[in-house]
């Protein structure tokens, strides 16, 4: 059955994430299948932080594949240690890029995109998928993104 988000348009970021959480709880509560629940993380993520573009790329095999995502189309594959996803996969921790093209090896699936942030979610220690989160301003995601997408993570991990 698909459900509403409450969601306070005029509230700053903190207060939007710290509604969204809960929500997203009880999105994924009754659903089992990962496919299902990261589609609506997803969507529930963009239409709440009005993310320019937001999606995951799952581990396979030695690359990271285009999983559920809201945006414009996105490269499909991003080979391990490659970009900032493939780079957070291998370094296995978050990455905040302030200014895409400060970042060597970048890789631009829209050239639109001016900063990022990346987190992992593991399954037993390892990265199994990660989150993508663009913004077409520079300088757009700060500590205060990195903890309440880390409980994202989190609410995912248990998932896997
Ligand atoms: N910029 C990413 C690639 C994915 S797209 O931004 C959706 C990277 O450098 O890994």
């Amino acid at each position: 059955m698909a459900e509403e988000l409450i969601i306070s348009k005029s509230a700053d970021k903190k207060e939007r994430y710290r509604t969204l959480l809960p929500q997203l709880q009880s999105l994924v509560e009754t659903e089992t299948d990962l496919i299902a629940n990261l589609s609506n993380i997803a969507a529930a993520l963009k239409q709440t932080m009005d993310f320019f573009w937001v999606g995951f790329y799952l581990v396979k095999g030695k690359q990271l594949v285009l999983g559920p995502f809201q945006g414009p189309l996105a490269c499909t594959r991003i080979d391990y240690g490659k970009g900032v996803c493939g780079s957070s996969w291998k370094e296995k921790r978050a990455i905040i890029v302030p200014d895409v093209e400060a970042f060597p090896g970048h890789i631009a699936c829209s050239s639109a995109s001016r900063s990022e942030i990346v987190l992992p979610a593991f399954k037993q220690n390892e990265v199994a998928l990660v989150l993508d989160v663009d913004s077409d301003k520079v300088n757009d995601f700060d500590v205060e993104d990195e903890r309440a997408l880390r409980d994202v993570m989190k609410l995912i991990e248990r998932m896997l």
